[in-house]
């Protein structure tokens, strides 16, 4: 069984043998034996398999088990251990109020994986202990011919405790206060260069955010907010070594509005996170952002502000930078997006149909604007993965029949040369993408047994550049969900080693650092993780290492039971945010910072996921 099987295989072992205790007891109870022993047996049976899956679960990784092995287990181990002596010495008959505590605690293990999971703290473990004592207690008062103040009153003050503790579980913590050196940096002075590198030239954008409302290629109308009136926004181009100036105004988007340039590490001062690097322009207000374009590839841009509805509806754009030597052939920018449940490439939300030569050479970039991972398939000729996340790969190597599964975010480049039959792209094995030919459409072929591309086996290996050797900052990144403050209110969030933004501690690391990361996957949901300002270099993915071409990434989607490792170096002073792509997470919690030594902030407030 893989990782996500056996935390679904341990929540429904946790499920039955919760169900199995609380059975027993209310069997015994009422005197029916036949039915109490049969519980019984599924009772010890269904722990005993939890044992197990807690023991394979382990096997991936500690982060998985912890909560269950420091607390679900032996509280429940105890309490059984405790029903079973019982019942031994003094008969079943003896035995339940034990034989309910067992089943309080099977109980207690079921919430506490919902409610806070990785990682057990101690006041969660006290809270959980108290409430079933507490609940214990009020059974054996229940069960007593005569009410008895002293259990009443136990029961009282464990409950109270046991409220207060839960209370304290879920405070968030103070994040831990940053090592500021006293030579420090702002990030509003951590701003990009003016001039193009020799040989470049400026190029000069003025994006205007407003409200309006757009037409899909089928006709229907979508309100939608965008740049100039047009979604996408308009497209960015730039040659290497050219100064890319955008002057960003916000017309009329009533939360605000800022630019983030998705996979482009600018300078931390153009970066777009709001609150961060930036205030939000409100309506009325500009802000003049500039960067160098010296990494080749396929980017994005987007607002950071208020980022799950604003991208959701619309302000967003291709950002494509090419080498100067322009090549020849067709290239297509592709970008994903679901505008109100309709799905589109570009603004067309069926088959886009394009003339292209035989013999032509084809490269197509595609681009995942949505919060969930998309599917692509190419009919009709082999090609090769030229590049991920703008990130050229090493010796790719020609593949067909296998479809291309991209990360909210993510971006890859594929290329062919043009046969002389039609070529479909599509996405979701549905009816939208994109037909290549001179003329007919060709039928609709059944891509959806293809298996996926695993990147991590593509291509040709090559140097890693000492990003495997001993990280000088390793840190972990559990995520869940869980009870959590998210904006001063408390919210079923999707956590980060137990906590919600802006109550993750940041992680701090000093300019030259070779930094890694291991980001776990407890929960059920894909989190497509995403790190400001950095390329990063996966290492291993379930403990298997890359065995391709090395593999850059800025946005990598890590899936339910899944464990990745990756490494990059610290390289672009600034505080950066860190957090799940699918922005609906991110605003309910799934964001922290990645600060530098010695850089502050002096924008509070906003809501950067
Ligand atoms: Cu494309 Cu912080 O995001
Ligand atoms: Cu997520």
């Amino acid at each position: 069984m893989n990782g996500q099987q056996l935390i679904a295989a341990d929540l429904l072992a946790a499920a039955v043998s919760a169900a199995a205790w609380l059975a027993t007891a209310i069997a015994v109870a009422s005197g029916r034996r036949r039915v109490a022993v049969a519980a019984a047996i599924a009772a010890v049976v269904s722990t005993a398999a939890r044992v197990a899956i807690v023991i394979a679960l382990a096997g991936h990784g500690w982060w998985f088990v912890q909560d269950k092995v420091t607390l679900a287990l032996p509280l429940l181990g105890l309490a059984a251990v405790t029903a079973g002596l019982t019942a031994l010495r003094r008969g079943i008959s003896q035995a339940v109020v034990p034989l309910f505590m067992t089943g309080y605690a099977a109980i207690c293990g079921l919430l506490f994986q919902f409610l806070w999971g990785y990682p057990a703290s101690p006041a969660q473990i006290t809270a959980s202990l108290a409430l079933v004592g507490a609940a214990t207690a009020v059974t054996w008062w229940l069960r007593q011919p005569a009410a008895q103040r002293a259990a009443v009153l136990a029961g009282v003050g464990a409950a109270v405790l046991g409220l207060i503790a839960a209370a304290l579980g879920f405070l968030p913590g103070d994040p831990a206060p940053a090592a500021h050196p006293h030579h420090t940096v702002s990030v509003a002075d951590l701003r990009g260069p003016v001039e193009p590198a020799p040989g470049g030239t400026v190029k000069r954008y003025a994006l205007t955010a407003r409200q309006a409302e757009i037409t899909l290629a089928s006709g229907q109308k979508v309100a939608a907010w965008t740049f100039d009136g047009q979604v996408p926004g308009p497209a960015l181009t730039a040659s290497v070594g050219d100064l890319v100036e955008v002057t960003l105004t916000n017309l009329d988007i009533a939360d605000g509005v800022t630019l983030h340039w998705h996979g482009y590490d600018v300078r931390n001062g153009e970066d777009g996170a709001p609150g961060v690097t930036q205030d939000e322009v409100a309506p009325g207000g500009t802000f003049v952002y500039r960067f160098r374009a010296d990494q080749v590839g396929t980017y994005w841009y987007h607002t950071h502000q208020v980022s799950d509805r604003g991208v959701r509806l619309g302000l967003y754009g291709n950002l494509i930078v090419r080498p100067r030597s322009a090549s020849v052939g067709t290239d297509l920018v592709l970008p994903v997006h679901t505008f109100d449940g309709v799905l589109a490439i570009g603004t067309h939300d069926g088959m886009d149909s394009r003339p292209v030569p035989a013999g032509e050479p084809v490269r197509l970039r595609l681009i995942n604007t949505d919060n969930t991972p998309h599917r692509f398939t190419l009919s009709g000729s082999a090609f090769r993965v030229v590049a991920a996340d703008g990130n050229d790969l090493n010796g790719p190597t020609e593949v067909r029949d296998v479809a291309l599964r991209v990360a909210a975010g993510a971006r890859y480049d594929i290329a062919f040369t043009m046969p002389s039959g039609p070529v479909a792209l599509r996405i979701d094995d549905g009816p939208v993408g994109v037909a290549l030919s001179g003329g007919a459409s060709g039928e609709h072929q059944d891509t959806s047994a293809w298996p996926e591309l695993d990147l991590t086996s593509y291509g040709t290996p090559a140097s890693w550049g000492g990003l495997d050797a001993r990280p000088d900052k390793d840190f972990a990144l559990v995520l869940d969900r869980g009870l959590s403050i998210v904006d001063g209110k408390p919210m079923y969030a999707h956590t980060v080693n137990g906590g919600a933004y802006p109550n993750i501690p940041e992680q701090i690391v000093r300019e030259g650092d070779l930094v890694a990361f291991t980001v776990v996957n407890r929960g059920f949901e894909t989190h497509p993780w995403h790190l400001h300002g950095h390329r990063v270099l996966v290492l291993a993915k379930d403990g298997k290492p890359v065995t391709g071409s090395p593999l850059l990434l800025d946005t990598f989607d890590v899936r339910p039971g899944e464990v990745w490792r990756v490494a990059f170096r610290a390289s672009n002073p600034g505080v950066w945010m860190n957090h799940c792509h699918n922005l609906t997470h991110a605003d309910q919690g799934m964001a922290l910072h990645l600060s530098y030594e010695g850089v502050v902030t002096p924008f509070h407030g906003a809501h950067g996921g």
